[in-house]
């Protein structure tokens, strides 16, 4: 440890006082965004500016390898080159169609002036909404098989500013978000971060396409540097290697607005298009399933008296999803091995082999008689190998069966009893499940994920991620349940890396097995929850017999997942959230608004329809003299035509929402 430091010392020490070489810079296509390269006596380091303004400061780049050995100094600048593109590309599902992806490139090609004389080359990208840059290790003699036993890519942020981060916890990131300024982050925290600048703007760091690397956490370093921590393996390595080897993105978003923050789509960009030719069996859905009830202890993953995923339960929900126009059915608990689940070290589970008293072959036939589509679970606990050893059986039998998406899950605090989520090993695992699911044409939906970098662009059968504290938590957790803030944050954070499975849709708040806790929101956020967290499978979260007789289900049958745009209409975040979709598949748009725990009047513009058009809109709100705490449930429903010039008023309840379906006339 203590040479190490010595190490980075002394690349630290090239900096300060070194001679700086000529500057290298790429800009963006529309010319408001630079990054400048240059060495400081040998050491490479990057800055970024905006609109003439430094945002990153002459940052630290490099390794620190196997053996203390440092490839971060006594670099020359042996070549460059330039490239740009431009290209539109669509998306199979998201949150827009079309993508544009418009940069100019600069590589820097590095060479060591003595000793082993290696190479490395950093790539830089430049987009109009930022930049992204990696590192390439070139094939060559004196670097083949290496360790990195340290990256020491720094973020050195002009401006103290405020950042909304997580603490590292990257077993499952289902911890929650909170504010603070940069010289106040004294733990490492997983990125996103999204840093709020004090004219308004924001800047969110993060990385794209982790394909077999470690994962990029960050910790302060100094005033407001953020210095890469990436996770390591069990033998504290944290990245093994072979050249030719490239690293993944460093990103850094610059958006004016949470419009722009949220409607970036550098991080897909940075990633390889799509290697499924047909993406047709990739279906967005929303979906309900046996799963509420186990979480209320009303039912078990176990068989016995009360196992939810029996035959007959599963028939039930069927029907509920076909006479609702819900796509999906999702099941818990219909394999063998869960006894020992969260006991014993998850090695029991069998992916192939249900129950007795769930009949596969029977349900299967009546979904696809009722055209609904099951979504099975495969819990692994964590228990890779064991995983690994069944995937082809596992996905072969869910494509038997005409299965076509499955939940998977990793509830450990490590994989195969030693290795964290979010190392290369995990990403490995990771990525080893979707690669093999794509050719049983099976998506996957990965709860206790490793955080996710756009790889969906790549494997679009990664149809959705968990990654958060989801609605579960409010079923069990030991803090009451999430706060009402906490939706109004995660869209630009966690929501920045990818869709989140977060499964809202509750509608009957409190859980008897659990008396103190309970969902903290009005029925109408939950409906608003649909358009305000994207993911392209969204659950209708609640036990069927909940929707029963709820007029404001209506919502959640209408809401689509797949959109053709999205736009931010307002919001602040950690206050309160106002987002508008147009549905993929028709004119309809769809409006989410949310607040946190103040009540909130909003006035709401309806300026991005179509000019000359008359729409009717449906407000699902909350109903006079409701708040989250004391009268939650009672939702307003009524109908009203708008144009583009109406400006209506909104009133939110604390921790309440409206949402709003708007159709041609
Ligand atoms: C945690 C997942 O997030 C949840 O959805 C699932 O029901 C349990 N693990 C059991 O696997």
């Amino acid at each position: 440890m203590k040479r190490i430091s010595v190490i980075i010392g002394l690349c630290l020490l090239f900096m300060a006082c070194g001679k700086t070489s000529e500057k290298t810079v790429v800009q963006s296509p529309d010319g408001k965004i630079s990054v400048e390269f240059s060495l400081q006596d040998g050491a490479p380091v990057y800055s970024v500016q905006k609109d003439g303004k430094p945002i990153v400061e002459n940052s630290r780049l490099g390794f620190v390898l196997a053996g203390e050995d440092s490839l971060c100094s006594h670099f020359s600048l042996v070549g460059t080159k330039k490239d740009s593109h431009d290209e539109t590309w669509q998306q199979p599902w998201g949150e827009e169609i079309d993508v544009r992806n418009h940069y100019n490139e600069l590589t820097v090609q590095l060479q060591e002036t003595a000793g082993l004389k290696r190479l490395l080359n950093i790539t830089f990208r430049a987009f109009d909404d930022g930049i992204g840059f990696r590192y390439e290790f070139p094939e060559q003699e004196n670097l083949k098989e290496f360790e990195i036993h340290d990256e020491l890519t720094e973020f050195a942020l002009v401006n103290d500013d405020s950042i909304w981060s997580q603490h590292l916890f990257d077993r499952d990131y289902e911890i929650l978000y909170h504010k603070r300024l940069i010289s106040e982050v004294n733990d490492t925290v997983s990125t996103p971060v999204t840093i709020e600048t004090a004219d308004g703007k924001y800047i969110a760091i993060h990385e794209a396409a982790l394909i077999d690397y470690a994962k990029m956490n960050l910790f302060k370093k100094q005033n407001s540097t953020l210095k890469n921590d990436l996770t390591p393996w069990s033998t504290g390595v944290k990245v093994y290697a072979n050249a030719p080897f490239v690293s993944p993105w460093r990103t850094i978003v610059l958006a004016d607005h949470l419009n722009d923050l949220v409607n970036s789509r550098l991080m897909l960009n940075l990633n390889e298009p799509s290697k499924i030719a047909d993406t047709k069996w990739i279906q967005p859905m929303k979906y309900v399933g046996i799963w509420w009830g186990m979480h209320m202890k009303t039912m078990t993953w176990t068989e016995g008296a009360i196992h939810g995923a029996t035959t007959a339960n599963m028939m039930r929900y069927i029907d509920f999803a076909a006479a609702n126009g819900i796509g999906g059915v999702l099941v818990e608990g219909w394999n063998v091995g869960w006894d020992g689940y969260m006991m014993d070290d998850g090695s029991k589970f069998k992916f192939a082999q249900p129950y007795p008293d769930f009949d596969m072959e029977k349900i299967s036939q009546y979904a696809k008689e009722k055209g609904v589509a099951i979504i099975s679970h495969n819990e692994t606990a964590g228990a890779i190998t064991n995983y690994e050893n069944q995937l082809d059986s596992a996905f072969a039998f869910a494509q038997k069966y005409s299965i076509h998406a499955i939940k998977t899950g990793y509830v450990n605090a490590f994989l195969d009893g030693k290795e964290k989520h979010s190392s290369q090993y995990g990403v490995r695992h990771y990525r080893k499940v979707v690669e093999t699911a794509a050719n049983y044409q099976v998506a996957i939906d990965t709860h206790e994920p490793v955080m996710p970098t756009g790889w969906q662009r790549t494997y679009p059968n990664l149809i959705s991620q968990e990654g958060v504290r989801g609605q579960e938590w409010d079923a069990w957790s030991a803090d009451g349940g999430n706060p009402p803030e906490h939706t109004t944050i995660i869209p630009f954070t966690r929501g920045l890396a990818g869709p989140i499975d977060f499964t809202p849709g509750t509608f009957n708040f409190n859980n008897p097995a659990m008396p103190g806790t309970r969902v903290q929101t009005t029925i109408a956020k939950q409906l608003a929850l649909y358009v305000v967290i994207y993911s392209p499978v969204q659950m209708a979260s609640d036990m069927i017999e909940n929707y029963a007789g709820r007029p404001e289900f209506e919502f959640i049958r209408v809401v689509p997942v797949d959109w053709a745009k999205t736009i931010i209409l307002d919001g602040k975040i950690g206050d309160y959230v106002v987002t508008a979709r147009k549905d993929k598949h028709s004119d309809a748009w769809f409006i989410g608004a949310i607040t946190g725990e103040n009540a909130r009047d909003l006035s709401l513009s309806f300026s991005f329809l179509e000019k000359g058009q008359t729409y009717i809109a449906k407000f699902f709100r909350d109903a006079p003299g409701v708040d989250w705490k004391t009268n939650p449930y009672p939702v307003t429903i009524e109908e009203q035509e708008i144009t583009a010039e109406t400006t209506l008023p909104v009133h939110l309840a604390a921790s309440g929402g409206a949402a709003i379906w708007i159709r041609k006339k």
